[in-house]
């Protein structure tokens, strides 16, 4: 069968490799689920494997396969699965426990592993291909009524985890009744983290560079959450004081000095969650003393979120039911760039690259 490869190491290597079609009994114990892969969606990550920036080829191999976003068709189960049937719909999770306290009771999200295993990324092939088999521990079984969407799942995880792990932390103040929140970046991620709050009821500020109107912006709006364009004003020009306190900020812009920027607008107890990961050395002059000062004044804390662990993406199932309830159509709105059959894998690279699109993605078979 056809799968979409790099080789890790060698910047735009990125073709299509040939793979023997994998068995149920190829896991242990009867736990092997066989699927058929519909879609796969690709994102920054996928484009810094293919720069060779990141990634690594399982053991025995010189390609990896990519794609961590799956969605697809459960076609045949072991005899130790009672959790599927052939028929069911199912996502996958990315990474695989390693040997940790954490990665023992099911946190591998939180490893201390100095060697990490993700489907897609390091170490384990990826979804981009015809057909994956993977424990029924690592698959969520998706509704129906989410086929349209459930390749959004995987980046909607890592939000779910940022916004439960604020919540988490928040238990410190006794009580916490977040009011107004902001998010910087309207990405997929920052547009994942508008909703995820505003489905838990919190007034949403939005810092996004372009200006109005675009895509992004009303999709925000849409949602009942307020685009501000940093282009027109800078995030620390009085927008706290107009908008806030932000008991709540999520960071997902993927630009490491709009961290510092968050801190100066965060409200009193507030809680500010990182999620871009950034690979350069960009160096920035910040007010230490000020930030420091308002952060120990001000009881506030900053946590940083990778990766998800199935909690995650169980929860992403529910709020994404919920979503489909409250904001017909919405999610349907950020699958802008389809491409169609793995032979046009080329067209993955450039749209990614293109500007302008909100999730590419790879529609493998039909629905
Ligand atoms: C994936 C995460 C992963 C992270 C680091 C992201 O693109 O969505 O699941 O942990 O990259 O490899
Ligand atoms: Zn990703």
């Amino acid at each position: 069968m056809k799968a979409v490869a790099v080789l890790p190491g060698r910047p735009g290597s990125v073709h299509l490799a040939e793979l023997p079609k994998p068995k149920v009994n190829d896991v242990p114990n009867g736990r092997g689920v066989l699927v058929k892969v519909l879609r796969v969606g690709v994102d920054g990550t996928d484009k810094e494997i293919n720069a060779a920036e990141y990634g690594a080829a399982p053991p025995g191999y010189e390609f990896l396969v990519i794609g961590h976003e799956g969605f697809g068709l459960v076609e045949e189960v072991g005899e130790g699965v009672t959790e599927f049937q052939p028929g069911d719909y199912v996502v996958a999770t990315v990474r695989r426990p390693g040997k940790s306290i954490y990665d023992v009771i099911g946190t591998n999200d939180m490893t201390t592993d100095d060697t990490y295993f993700e489907r897609g990324i390091n170490l384990l092939h990826g979804y981009l291909t015809e057909y994956y088999v993977d424990s029924a521990d690592f698959m969520v079984k998706i509704p129906q009524g989410l086929k349209d969407v459930a390749v959004l799942l995987e980046p909607f995880t890592v939000v779910q985890k940022g916004v439960t792990q604020a919540y988490e932390i928040q238990r410190r103040l006794r009580v916490w009744h977040p009011r107004k929140a902001a998010v910087m970046g309207s990405g997929t991620i920052g547009l994942l983290a508008a909703l995820v709050l505003r489905l838990r009821g919190i007034d949403v500020t939005v810092f996004s560079r372009s200006k109005k109107p675009n895509l992004n912006a009303g999709l925000i709006e849409k949602l009942g959450a307020r685009y501000i364009s940093t282009e027109e004003r800078a995030i620390n020009n009085g927008a706290a004081a107009e908008f806030g306190p932000f008991d709540l900020i999520f960071e997902a812009t993927g630009a490491s000095s709009v961290v510092f920027d968050s801190m100066q607008i965060l409200g009193k107890n507030g809680v500010l969650v990182l999620s871009s990961v950034t690979g350069g050395d960009k160096r920035v002059e910040v007010p230490a003393d000020k930030i420091n000062l308002d952060f120990v004044l001000g009881n506030k804390v900053m946590v940083g979120t990778v990766n998800a662990n199935r909690e995650y993406f169980e929860s992403g199932v529910r709020d994404m039911s919920q979503a489909v309830a409250q904001f017909p159509g919405w999610l349907e709105q950020l699958l802008t760039h389809p491409v169609k059959g793995l032979d046009n894998y080329q067209q993955l690279f450039e749209k990614l690259g293109g500007g302008g699109a909100i999730k590419v993605f790879m529609q493998v078979a039909p629905l």
